[in-house]
């Protein structure tokens, strides 16, 4: 077992890494080996001009096959907010060891409160110069437990934030009016539209990677789109979300804005794109879709996505009851049992790769790590601590 484990850590240490949503609540929180890896960063490769079976979820390399151990779920307060922590890997999240390498920032590093690179921060690699620069990032929802049902035409972002990734710790703002999910739970997903940046950074030409159709580009505008199984706490909420529109480019006029409900924005891959651009922003960059008002999207909580139909019997307060609330058309054909939602049914078929054994491995590893970690991490903190920190000079050679 530890063997596997180490040979998982040093893995990682070669792999490119970038910045994704942490929560005990994530699909692949212990990686896509099969075993436990407090290390792992699997979640983390950005999507770019992958086919759509691959980007989905982050399908690519299996994420949607190692659903997140019984019973954890984001939780997601209706008229409150959650936190989540952006790292670049697990072993930098309270998730791991204590959180004793996490720091303020998303790599365990230290930088100053108004950090800022005019050629772009590569470390963590953030895709802007600054905090007012960023892209911002987004929670979606859609109102079913089986990961399979979930599509671009019923997975609704409901929050915002502007300004993100920047720090680890980040909270998002959850409508008053979010309805209970069904048993079973809901899936939820974290995106983020990394900018197209059009100035020119060194670092480029470190980079294994051509950037010949992104002239004096410091990275490469891809996207991320993580899975996540969650659930409406204090739900009250009366009306279903309703089907989303793929949202549009409107900064010029913001009367063109989509408003209502909105799709992720899906972009720069092979296929399932819902967004083009083409030319410059207000602020004379080329243009890059984002989580904010060029798009359309307020910051914080998406308080007008409600535009389903009624549900009848609402006034649950967790997933318990949330079954009674079948009567929606989003909710309908969603049921499964809350008592076995690591099943293997949640595996998409197409990434054979990865076999019903590993999942039901990973699920299994995934629940003793949660009673045993504690005397583990204060084992294994010196050796790992010197695996980070190898992982942090190598990461700030890769930038995407
Ligand atoms: C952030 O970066 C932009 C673009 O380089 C720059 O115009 C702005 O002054 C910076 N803001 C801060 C607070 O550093």
């Amino acid at each position: 077992m530890f063997s596997r484990l180490l040979l998982a850590s040093l893995s990682a240490t070669v792999a490119h890494a970038h910045l994704a949503a942490w929560h005990k609540g994530m699909y692949a929180l212990n990686g896509v080996s099969g075993s436990v890896d407090y290390n792992s960063d699997d979640v983390v490769t950005p999507l770019w001009q992958l086919p759509k079976d691959q980007w989905w979820f982050h399908a690519v390399n299996n994420v949607p096959n190692f659903p997140p151990a019984d019973g954890d779920y984001l939780e997601l307060p209706a008229g409150k907010s959650f936190t989540v922590e952006i790292a670049s890997n697990r072993g930098e999240t309270t998730l791991s060891f204590d959180g004793q390498f996490a720091s303020d920032w998303p790599d365990g590093q230290t930088y100053p409160a108004d950090y800022n690179v005019p050629t772009c921060i590569t470390s963590p690699n953030m895709h802007t110069q600054n905090q007012s620069q960023a892209a911002g990032t987004a929670f979606a929802i859609s109102y079913n437990s089986d990961i399979t049902k979930v599509t671009p035409d019923n997975l609704v972002v409901f929050s915002v934030r502007y300004h993100t990734p920047w720090l680890r710790v980040t909270s998002y703002d959850v409508p008053a009016d979010m309805p209970a999910c069904p048993e079973g739970g809901c899936i939820c997903s974290w995106g983020w539209v990394r900018r197209f940046l059009t100035f020119h950074s060194s670092v480029l030409t470190s980079s294994p990677l051509s950037f010949s159709k992104i002239p004096n580009g410091c990275g490469e505008p891809n996207m991320y789109h993580l899975p996540y199984r969650c659930m409406v706490t204090g739900a009250t909420g009366t009306k279903a979300v309703g089907t989303p529109k793929p949202p549009v480019w409107c900064e010029d006029d913001p009367s063109s804005c989509v408003t209502g409900p909105k799709q992720m924005l899906y972009w720069n891959q092979l296929d399932g794109n819902n967004i083009e651009v083409s030319g410059y922003d207000l602020a004379g960059e080329a243009r890059s879709p984002a989580y904010n008002s060029k798009c359309g999207f307020d910051d914080g909580a998406q308080n007008d996505i409600f535009t389903g139909p009624s549900i009848s019997n609402s006034g649950s307060s967790g997933s318990s009851s949330s079954g009674s609330s079948s009567g929606s058309s989003s909710t309908k054909t969603t049921t499964v049992p809350s008592s076995s939602p690591t099943t293997t049914n949640a595996a998409p078929k197409e990434t054979a790769t990865s076999s019903s054994t590993a999942n039901s491995a990973s699920a299994s590893a995934s629940a003793s790590a949660t009673s045993q970690c504690k005397p583990r991490k204060v084992r294994r903190a010196e050796a790992r601590k010197k695996r980070a920190t190898t992982m942090h000079r190598r990461r700030s050679a890769h930038v995407y």
